[in-house]
Parts: structure tokens; sequence; C-alpha cells
């Protein structure tokens, strides 16, 4: 494989034996003002000091992040050939710039988006900026309602149906994989909707690292999905915000996904930031014997785990999902009787171990090459040992942890009915209830279990007895659903829709 040297990071490295004098943004002048205020902190200043001294936005020589011509065009010429797309672009707003950039390109303000439910939320506040007409396509949950299914050849009848019912579809927007690693069928999807004419666009945040090794799922980008969004801060070597998003197909034009990203991106780039995402990519592309390390490892993990007793490593059914990504270390909490935030606490106070996380039945912990076999040693001595003692307090000889029956059911299945639009809702008059008064009304906020933060209710719809009273059982397990932090809702007032 040819070693392919970042643009980016190269230049930035050779700021400093430039000597120039920063008359310009930004205002810390490449230096850390001092450590007084944080005494004994010199070394935190030091290092903070390294990077202010490479902290620059677009200076003269350093290319533009929104009309490139230099470094960055050189370098996402770079991407386009290692993901073999027809345009790439950094991201430095994360994927959710992406995801709104995207969903802008294909869609005019007022069209009608097939958008699969368990979207990000960024999905749906490009559903409300764009006041676009949503069909929700529902995936399915797996057998034991664990976890959110993949979209597949399952779905077609239920896709075709909502394509033929609901006229002037102009894209559609899948998440794939999921937070917990299950993949759609991709290709299956393209095919289904291509008689229709519209982009696909795939939420891939979790699947950046997809491409660089065959244990690894397909990435979209090569299963015929036209736009990709993908956050390479989440599974690749990358600082936090950074993220890369794919023009796969000449079905979008370039140009439109290149205004609508100057509209969601900073006029005031980080080239700290842009510096990390390449290199992140460039060292993984570089680096196959790093990447085949480090799935000989998760391998070797998951195998391991085949032997736990009660907690068991999630590993989904061929009928769950089209693939499924190894590197998310998805333990079920339910068999064994404690909570998957029991799980999260018990890593975090006893073994310093901190996971992604965790939620009534689950607790995932998240894993890159970047991970050292001795983290992925602790991490398995500390889940045996775990499990060892939830076997024992089966048996009343624990002295710590308790376990009680528990249902794997974790997700729900509610499609609660549309009354208004997102931004109708949004945007109108408000008023506050109490959670319990508010069975009848009209939600004017989003209704989401974290995690994973997929709304279960969305503005605009209807709020049912049934939904009260679920959302009430969640909160008493310990989730956490920040509409509801203060027991008080946000619902329409009576006559909500804006003017
Ligand atoms: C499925 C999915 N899509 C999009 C995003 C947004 O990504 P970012 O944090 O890079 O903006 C997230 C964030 O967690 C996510 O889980």
């Amino acid at each position: 494989m040819e070693k392919i040297l970042p643009p980016i990071c190269s230049k930035l490295m050779g700021l400093k034996e430039e000597n120039r004098i920063p008359f310009h943004m930004p205002g810390h002048k490449r230096r850390w003002p001092g450590d007084d205020l944080f005494p004994g902190a010199e070394d935190h200043g030091k290092a903070l000091g390294a990077i202010y001294g490479m902290d620059i936005t677009e200076i003269t020589g350093y290319d533009d992040l929104h009309n490139p011509h230099g470094i960055i065009r050189e370098s996402m010429d770079y991407l386009k050939e290692i993901y073999h797309t027809s345009a790439s672009w950094y991201l430095i707003n994360g994927s959710t710039a992406g995801i709104l950039a995207s969903i802008s390109a294909v869609c005019r303000p007022g069209d009608r988006i097939l958008v699969a439910r368990n979207c990000h939320r960024s999905v749906y506040h490009a559903l409300r900026l764009l006041r676009l007409d949503s069909v929700y396509l529902y995936p399915g949950l797996c057998r034991k309602g664990e976890v959110i299914k993949g979209i597949g050849e399952e779905d077609r009848d239920r896709l075709v149906s909502l394509l033929e019912t609901h006229h002037g579809v102009k894209a559609m927007i899948i998440t794939s994989p999921t937070y917990e690693g299950l993949v759609s069928d991709v290709r299956t999807i393209k095919e289904i909707i291509r008689p229709y004419g519209i982009p696909l666009i795939v939420d891939e945040a979790h699947g950046a690292h997809f491409i660089y090794h065959e244990s690894f799922p397909e990435s979209a980008v090569e299963c015929g999905a036209d736009l990709v969004i993908q956050s390479v801060h989440k599974t690749l070597p990358c600082a936090t915000q950074t993220a890369l998003l794919h023009l796969c197909s000449d079905l979008v034009p370039e140009e439109r996904v290149r205004e609508m990203l100057s509209v969601y991106q900073t006029s005031s780039p980080s080239y700290l930031l842009l510096a990390s995402a390449e290199y992140g990519v460039f060292y993984t592309h570089n680096h196959p014997d790093k990447v085949g390390e480090y799935v000989d490892k998760l391998l070797d993990f998951r195998r391991k785990c085949e032997q736990l007793k009660r907690i068991r490593l999630f590993q989904p059914e061929p009928s769950d999902a089209f693939a499924y990504d190894p590197g998310k270390l998805l333990f079920l909490t339910g068999g064994a009787g404690i909570d998957g935030l029991s799980l999260f606490r018990t890593l975090l106070d006893r073994y310093h171990i901190e996971c992604e996380m965790a939620c009534a039945a689950s607790c995932l912990a998240m894993t890159s090459l970047s991970d050292r076999g001795e983290d992925l040693a602790k991490l398995e001595e500390a889940i045996f040992a775990i499990d060892e003692e939830v076997d024992a307090a089966w048996f009343g000889c624990s002295s710590g942890l308790s376990a009680r029956e528990l249902p794997d059911t974790v997700v729900f299945s509610f499609r609660p009915e549309r009354e208004m639009a997102i931004w109708e809702a949004m945007d109108g008059e408000k008023r506050s209830l109490v959670w319990e008064e508010c069975t009848g009304r009209i939600a004017a906020d989003y209704v989401c279990l974290y995690p994973p933060g997929i709304p279960i209710l969305v503005p605009g719809e209807k709020i049912t007895k049934e939904i009260v009273e679920k959302m009430n059982e969640y909160l008493y397990n310990g989730y956490n659903v920040p509409a509801l932090s203060d027991g008080q809702f946000k619902v329409t007032a009576e006559d909500g829709r804006s003017r």
C-alpha cells in the first residue's frame, strides 16, 4: 500500500519555523497566557501552550476550507482516493453539520423526506429548519427487543408501500450502523428506491473505520449510498468534532453540497481539528498492520466472552442485521439480573473503566485501534469478575451486587400519531405541564431516552397514556430523559400552530 503523507499536518508542523508575528485571529496569538489562575498546573499550561502554538485558522498560504485550492484541496483529494468517492469533505462541526448539509442539499423547504425513525436528532433539526414533511420508516426490533434492527430485505414491502402512498418523496435518510453497531442492507435499500430517482443519505457516523478491514462491515460508500456522513472522532484516532462527508454518486450536485457545507460549518475552521481528522485518516490508511492487530484483539475478546455465565456480549442473529460491527462491545445485563447502569457504575467506580453508554438492560463499550491490549485485558478481567459476582448473587452469596429478574426489552415501538409538523409545534405557542397531565396533548419538545437519544416522541405528535406511563417507568429505572428532568413537559398551547 502506498504511504500517503498528510498535507495539512505537514504544513502546520512547519508554522513555528516561519516566525510569523500574528496580527490576526485567534486572540491568544499562539501563546498560552499564563498559569497564574492554576498554580501548580505548569505542565498543563505547557501542553496547552503547545496546542495554542498551532491553533490557526485560514491564514496566508494555509488554504480555505470553504473554497480549497491548496493543502486542504490536496488532502481532500486523497480522501477521495482512500474512500473511493466522487468528492469528500472534512467536517469540523461533527457529523451533525454533515447531516444538516446533506439534507439541505437534497431537499428544498417544504419537501417530503423518508426518514428511518431511529435517526439522530440532527436529522430532526433539519426537518424543523427546512419545514420538511417527514414520512417515517420504523425499523424492527431484535427478537428480545434489546436493540433496534438494521433495515433490509424484510422491510422491502413497507418501504415500497410508503413510497407509493406518499408521493413526491425527495430523499431518504437512514442511520447505519446504529449506535450499537447494527448495519443496514444499503445495497438493497438503494435498489428499492432507485426507480423513484431519490438519493439515499446514510448517517454512518459510527462507521468511519469500516473500509480499513474486511472483518468490518462494508461501508455505505461502497454499497451505493449517495451521501455518507462519518464521525471520524468516534472510531478513528481523531479529535472530537471531526467528521467526513462523502458524495458517492452524481445524483446530487457537488456544488450544492459545498454550498450547504458553507452554511453549516464555521467560517473560522480550526486547523488543529482539520489536521487531527487528516492525520487519523491517513494514519489508519497507512497502517493496515495496526488495524489488523486491533481486529485480532477484538475477535479474541469476543471469543473469551462466550465463557461469561450471566452477562452476555451481544451478537445479533443474521435476521437482526445485514452486518455487525465487532468493535461495539454491547454487554447485555438483563439475563444477569443487574441493570446496565449498575454495570456502568461498577466498571467506573471499582475499575476506573468508563463506557460509552448504559441503559436498563445493556452497557456499551466502544473500541478503536487506539485501545491498548492491556486496557482490553482490564475490561475483560472486570467483566468476568462482575459476572462471577452476579452469578453468586443469584445463589444469595454475594456481598456486593444484587441480582433480580429483569426484562431484556429496553426499546419500545410506539408509533405516535402526528397532529402537526415539528416546526409548527416547536415554533408556535407552548406551555409547560406536569408530565402526568400531558395525556391527549401535543408534544412541543422531544422525548428522547439517553442513551442513545433517539426520539420516542417528536414535537407535533400526540401524547398517549401509554407513553406517559412507559416514560415514568423508564425514569424510575434511572434513564435520562432531558425533556422531563423537572417533571414538566412542553406541549403546544390550545391553538399551538405557528402564525
Ligand atoms: C448515529 C449518530 N449520528 C450522528 C451523530 C452526530 O455526530 P457528531 O457528534 O459527530 O456531530 C451521532 C452522535 O452521537 C450519532 O450517534
